[in-house]
C-alpha cells in the first residue's frame, strides 16, 4: 500500500498565519503539523509517500523532509495547481499510485490514541485483502463542518453528508481513508459538487453505494484533534504538550517510530539525534537507546 498526504490548499481560515506559510508546515507544539499525519502513515507501515503541495509551498516541503531515506522511507512529490477538492489527490497521484491500494490523509489531521496502529494495520489488511474501502468515524458535539455518516439501526453506513445543515448523527469521518486501486477510477468519474470541488465523500458514497464501504468507529479513548482555527491548533500544541511532559513519550516523532518500526538501525538514529542535539528533541531521540 502507498501513502499520500495532501498538504495543498490555501489555508485561508487561518490568515494571517497562513498567508506566507502552508498550514501544515505550522507548529503543533513542537513539531510541523505535517509530522502528524506522517506519523500515521508509518505506523501503518506504509513506506512509499506521496507529498502534494500546492506550486508556492511544495519546495519547503522538500527542505523539511528530502527524499525520506533518513528516516527509511521515500518521499516523492507532486504539486497540486488548485485546491480542486480531496478526491483530486488520486487523480494527481494516478502515475504514483501505480497498480498499488492507496491510504490518504490530510496534512493537518492529527490523531493519538491507543492501539491506533493495531486499527491502522487491521484497515490495510481489509483493503489489501480485498474487503473494499475502510474510512473511520468519530464522536464529536458539532458535526456539521465535516464529513458525516448515517446509520441504520444496526449501525450500518447507510449514507455519507459532506457538512450537513443537519447532521444526522454526530459520527464525523475523519481525513484518514484506505482505499483498493479503482479509486484511481472512481476519482476520475467524480463531478464537481455544488462548492466546485470533487469531494471525497462522493468517492466514500460511491463505495458505500457498492457494497464496499467499511465504516470503523474510533472510540473516545483516540484523540482525533482539530486543527482548524487558531483555537484548534492551541489547544492541539497543548494536549501534545501535555502528553509529552507527563508520560515521558514523544508524540508523533517520526524519527522515533521509524527507529522502533526497524526503518532505520540505532546507528541511522545516532546520526538524527547528534544532529538536532542542541534540542530537546535531538536528546529524546539520543536517550531511547539507552531505555
Ligand atoms: O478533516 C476531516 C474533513 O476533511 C472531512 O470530515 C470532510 O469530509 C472533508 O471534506 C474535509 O473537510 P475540510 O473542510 O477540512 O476540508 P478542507 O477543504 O479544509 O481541506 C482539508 C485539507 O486538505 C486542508 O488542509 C487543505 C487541504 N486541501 C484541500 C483541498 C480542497 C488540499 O491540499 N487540496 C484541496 O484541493
Amino acid at each position: 500500500m502507498k501513502g499520500i498526504i495532501l498538504a495543498g490548499g490555501k489555508g485561508t481560515r487561518l490568515y494571517p498565519m497562513t498567508k506566507a506559510v502552508s498550514k501544515q508546515l505550522l507548529p503543533i507544539y513542537d513539531k510541523p503539523l505535517i509530522y502528524y499525519p506522517l506519523s500515521v502513515l508509518m505506523l501503518a507501515g506504509i513506506r512509499d509517500i506521496l507529498i502534494i503541495s500546492t506550486p508556492e509551498d511544495i519546495g519547503a516541503y522538500k527542505a523539511l523532509l528530502g527524499d525520506g531515506a533518513a528516516i527509511g522511507v521515500r518521499f516523492d512529490y507532486a504539486v497540486q495547481d488548485k485546491p480542486r477538492g480531496l478526491a483530486d489527490a488520486f487523480i494527481v497521484g494516478e502515475d504514483f499510485i501505480g497498480i498499488d491500494s492507496v491510504c490518504l490523509i490530510l496534512g493537518d489531521n492529527v490523531f493519538y490514541g491507543q492501539s491506533f496502529s493495531h486499527i491502522l494495520e487491521k484497515a490495510v489488511s481489509a483493503v489489501d485483502g480485498d474487503q473494499g474501502a475502510v474510512i473511520f468515524g468519530y464522536p464529536v458535539s458539532d458535526a456539521r463542518q465535516y464529513g458525516v455518516v448515517e446509520f441504520d439501526t444496526d449501525m450500518n453506513a447507510v449514507s455519507i453528508e459532506e457538512k450537513p445543515e443537519h447532521p444526522k448523527s454526530k459520527y464525523a469521518v475523519p481525513g484518514l481513508y484506505f482505499y483498493p486501486n479503482d479509486v484511481v477510477g472512481i476519482a476520475q468519474n467524480i463531478d464537481p459538487s455544488t462548492r466546485g470541488e470533487i469531494e471525497i465523500t462522493s468517492v466514500n458514497n460511491e463505495y458505500l453505494s457498492q457494497g464496499r464501504l467499511k465504516v470503523q468507529l474510533l472510540g473516545r479513548g483516540m484523540a482525533w484533534l482539530d486543527t482548524g482555527s487558531p483555537d484548534g491548533m492551541l489547544k492541539a500544541s497543548e494536549f501534545v504538550e501535555a502528553i509529552q511532559s507527563r508520560q515521558g513519550f514523544y508524540v508523533s516523532c517520526i524519527e522515533e517510530i521509524a527507529w522502533r518500526s526497524n526503518f532505520i538501525d540505532d546507528a541511522g538514529l545516532k546520526k538524527l539525534g547528534d544532529a538536532l542535539k542542541m534540542t530537546d528533541y535531538g536528546r529524546y531521540l539520543l536517550s531511547l537507546m539507552e531505555d
